[in-house]
């Protein structure tokens, strides 16, 4: 029997980030709102899937935990594939994170996902730490996401600021995306690390509420 499915869009979002800026505690903290203070580093890559309410529809986005650490980088290049959305993450008290973006991160994305359409968002995690902890400045990372043309949220998994927001900003742009003519669809591309009866990108019928 076939079951109406509860979303009406099916996101594939990626964190990628250096070793230790925090992506885990992220999702961790968007999942159940907890905080572990011991670094548990990740091995390849961790899925969760949340659902979130956009305007009148109901987005369902699949988040995946990358490993920052190099010697799981071919893994990591491959989680790429078919995404919507990649969250660029560094740490505002490691000044090798940030510059991570630039040399590391950014050509990654752009070497694995060529000519898909996806959305980025950069994030300076721990913006809590003290400012004789901080290393990279707010406008530092203004700029990079200027040249990027892309979002920057400030954000703290610790002390839970803007968890929500990185994630409804970066689907509201992927939706907005969509919605222009040029836009690539992604669902067309096989996804290696999904199931097959699950959609990308937006439902071929948009699902509205409508009372009854
Ligand atoms: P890998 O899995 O190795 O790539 O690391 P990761 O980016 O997933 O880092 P993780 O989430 O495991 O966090 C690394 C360390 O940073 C842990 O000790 C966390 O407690 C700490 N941490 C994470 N977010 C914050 C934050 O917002 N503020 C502060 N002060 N510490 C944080
Ligand atoms: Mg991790």
């Amino acid at each position: 029997m076939k079951t109406t499915p509860d979303f009406d869009y099916l996101f594939k979002l990626v964190i990628v980030g250096n070793s230790n800026v925090g992506k885990s505690s992220l999702l961790v903290r968007l999942m159940d709102k907890s905080f572990e203070n011991s670094h548990c580093t990740t091995i390849g890559a961790d899925c969760n899937t949340k659902s979130i309410k956009l305007g009148e529809t109901t987005c369902k986005l699949q988040i995946w935990d990358t490993a920052g650490q190099e010697r799981y980088e071919s893994i990591v290049s491959s989680f790429y594939r078919g995404a919507h959305g990649i969250i660029l993450v560094y740490d505002v008290s490691d000044r090798k994170s940030f510059e991570g973006v630039s040399k590391r991160w950014l050509h990654q994305v752009r070497k694995c996902i060529h000519d898909q359409n996806v959305n980025m968002i950069l994030v300076a995690n721990k913006r809590d730490v003290p400012d004789s902890q901080r290393m990279v400045a707010r406008w530092e990372g203004e700029i990079l996401a200027q040249e990027l043309n892309i979002r920057y949220i400030e954000a703290s998994a610790k002390s839970y600021v803007n968890i929500e927001r990185i994630f409804t900003s970066l689907a509201t742009d992927i939706k907005s995306t969509i919605g222009k003519p040029n836009y690539v669809p992604l669902n067309s591309i096989n996804l290696a690390h999904d199931k097959s009866d699950q959609h990308y990108g937006p439902r071929p019928r948009i699902r509205r509420r409508c009372g009854c």
